[in-house]
Formats: C-alpha cells, sequence, structure tokens
C-alpha cells in the first residue's frame, strides 16, 4: 500500500523545492475528505469537510511549515521565529525542533488555547508572552527577523503559502474537480491565499475545469476585512482568528473578487452553534475558530445564498483537542453511579 509521504514529496514538482533541500517532513497532508451529510441535507449541497486538524501537530499549519523549516535549514538559519495565536507556534516547534534550530515563538499573553501552549512547551520552543495581542506580535517578530539572525516563519513568508496550497491540490485530486464553493475561516488570510494559489494553478494548467468561489469568514468581533478597516483590540471565543490586522488582507480580497466570491463575518454565538453541529452529527470534533468556516456556510444558506445541488468543500482548519474547554462549558456535568448494573441502566434510560 502506498503511505503518504508528505507534502512535499507528493507534491514535489508544484514546490519551490530542489533536490539539495533537506525535506524536513511528520508526514503532514493526505487529510481526510469527509463527506458531510447533515450539512448537505441542511443546505441542499453535497457538502464535505476538509479535516485539517488530522496533521500531525493537529491544525493546517504543518503544510506551511515542512515548507518554511526545509527552506529555512537549506539556507542554513540555526533559528526561527513566528508571531503566533496558537496553531503556528506548535507546528514551528515541532519541526524547528525535529530540524534541530531553535524556535521562538511570540504569542499573546493569555489568549492562546492551553493545548497550543503545551504543546511549543513540551516540543521546546522559546516562548515569549507578548503583552499584546497577536498584531503586536507579528510586528515584534518582523523587526526582530530583520534585526537579528533568525529567519520569520509566518505566512507572510511566501513557502509557508505554497505548502498550504497543496490541501487544494489533494481535493481536486480527490474530487475529480474543483468543487463549485469552498469555505474557510480568515485570519491572518493566509490560508484563504494559499487555497486560491493552489485552485488556480490546477485551473491554469486543464488539472481541473475551473476553480471554486472562495466564501471566507472572520469572527465579528475581529472582522477587518468586512468592515474595510483594522480592528484595534480584536474579540471572539475563536482565539485562533482573534486578528485585528491581517498581514495577507489585500490578498485575501484579491482570491475574493478573483473567485466571484465574498469575506462575511459570523458571529460566537453562530460559532459556537456550528461547533458543537460539527461534533455531536458530523463526528468532527475541531477547535471553535475551525467552525467559523461550517457557521458561515449555515448563515449563508439561511439567508439564500446557496443555490441547491453544488458542491462545496469547507475546511475545518484545527483539532477540537487544542481547545476542549468549549466541549466542556454548558455541556451537562457526567453523573457518578455505583458499580452496579441496574443503577448505571436506569440512569442511561436503559430500564
Ligand atoms: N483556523 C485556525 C485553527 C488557525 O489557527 C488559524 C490561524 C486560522 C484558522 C486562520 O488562518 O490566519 O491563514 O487566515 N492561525 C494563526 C496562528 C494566526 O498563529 O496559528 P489564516
Amino acid at each position: 500500500a502506498h503511505q503518504w509521504r508528505g507534502i512535499i514529496e507528493e507534491y514535489r514538482d508544484r514546490l519551490p523545492v530542489s533536490a539539495e533541500t533537506p525535506v524536513v517532513t511528520l508526514g503532514e497532508g493526505g487529510t481526510p475528505l469527509v463527506s458531510a451529510g447533515v450539512l448537505s441535507e441542511l443546505t441542499g449541497c453535497d457538502v464535505h469537510l476538509k479535516v485539517e486538524g488530522a496533521n500531525p501537530t493537529g491544525s493546517f499549519k504543518d503544510r506551511g511549515m515542512t515548507m518554511a523549516i526545509s527552506k529555512a535549514k537549506e539556507e542554513g538559519a540555526q533559528a526561527v521565529i513566528c508571531a503566533s495565536t496558537g496553531n503556528t507556534s506548535a507546528s514551528a516547534a515541532a519541526y524547528g525542533g525535529k530540524a534541530g534550530m531553535v524556535s521562538a515563538v511570540l504569542v499573546p499573553q493569555g489568549k492562546i488555547a492551553m493545548g497550543k501552549l503545551g504543546q511549543a512547551l513540551v516540543h521546546g520552543a522559546k516562548i515569549l508572552q507578548v503583552d499584546g495581542n497577536f498584531d503586536d506580535c507579528l510586528v515584534l517578530a518582523r523587526n526582530l527577523s530583520e534585526n537579528y539572525p533568525v529567519a520569520l516563519v509566518n505566512s507572510v513568508n511566501p513557502v509557508r503559502i505554497e505548502g498550504q496550497k497543496t490541501a487544494s491540490f489533494e481535493i481536486v485530486d480527490r474530487l475529480g474537480d474543483a468543487p463549485d464553493i469552498h469555505v474557510l475561516p480568515v485570519g491572518n488570510a493566509g490560508n484563504i491565499t494559499a487555497y486560491w494559489k493552489g485552485y488556480s494553478e490546477y485551473a491554469a494548467d486543464g488539472t481541473a475545469t475551473h476553480a471554486p468561489r472562495m466564501w471566507g469568514f472572520q469572527a465579528s468581533g475581529a472582522a477587518p476585512i468586512v468592515r474595510g478597516e483594522v480592528v484595534k483590540d480584536p474579540s471572539t471565543i475563536a482565539t485562533a482568528i482573534r486578528i485585528g490586522n491581517p498581514a495577507s488582507w489585500s490578498l485575501a480580497e484579491a482570491a475574493r473578487d478573483e473567485s466571484g466570491g465574498f469575506i462575511d463575518e459570523v458571529t460566537d454565538r453562530q460559532i459556537l452553534r456550528a461547533y458543537r453541529l460539527l461534533a455531536a452529527r458530523e463526528g468532527v470534533f475541531v477547535e471553535p475558530a475551525s467552525a467559523a468556516s461550517v457557521a458561515g456556510l449555515l448563515k449563508a444558506a439561511e439567508e439564500g445564498k446557496v443555490d441547491k445541488g453544488q458542491r462545496i468543500v469547507c475546511t475545518v482548519t484545527g483539532n477540537g483537542l487544542k481547545d476542549p474547554d468549549w466541549a466542556v462549558a454548558g455541556a451537562p456535568q457526567p453523573v457518578t453511579v455505583p458499580v452496579d448494573a441496574a443503577a448505571a441502566a436506569e440512569r442511561l434510560g436503559l430500564a
């Protein structure tokens, strides 16, 4: 049987690597494309979920990070740095550690999920909690990379986008053509840029007959692209996309406009509703930010923007285990029973 070799080996001819590039991989990519029965029924469409939480560190960031760390190693870098709402730092820590590099990560104090902080710590990153938000962290990381011997591995590094575009390739390779619509959460706006690049490349060389319309969704309290202005103090329970000044802002607008799509917002309430539906009905446990894509699709359907019969892919970007607080909060506490079958059966409603 064919063993998936990671995105660089699987898509080598479409990535800026050479025979000299030392490939640092954890076998990222090759993630499940799951048919979503309940979402299909609710929308009258053929809906699939691209489950990026199945990547080695639990998010889509690994696709970009295998490229960023491999290229940094090729160029002789000994240290890398990133700003992060959590997932990029977890991925940089893991891949940097594997490559024998120092990974420095800057995260907003108190605003990253515990699982992600734990990953960065256990993978051996040097972590600084910055007294500021993600946007402040990114300014600081850029400054340090310009003035000190450390390579920036945020998605402003173009090889990150190259790696992340492979998710579009996998979807087309699997479905036999591009979907009609692709739906994504939007934070720093690198991923929507990357997907659009991947789809555009496949459409340009005839591997796909067309590229999909790109639909992006920001959290309402952190929706600078929707508002058309920087959000100074972004706020949302979806900490991964708590970003007020996205680095790839204009590229995301280009993806939106060239594809005939749109970028809209979803409230935290809509995000949590989609989060629970995904877990309870589709069997897919994601982190809150990831549910923004599905929340957006459901919002668009309620507004009559979704024509029936279309093929739609929603990317769910990160694993629910990274941030389980929202799974536990608001759920009924499990009851305690004695070691007694009759009592257990009664509590389970079997008797
Ligand atoms: N979903 C998750 C789970 C994320 O971690 C991110 C971004 C996004 C969506 C948005 O993707 O930024 O490319 O538009 N997380 C970054 C980080 C900012 O630091 O981990 P984007």
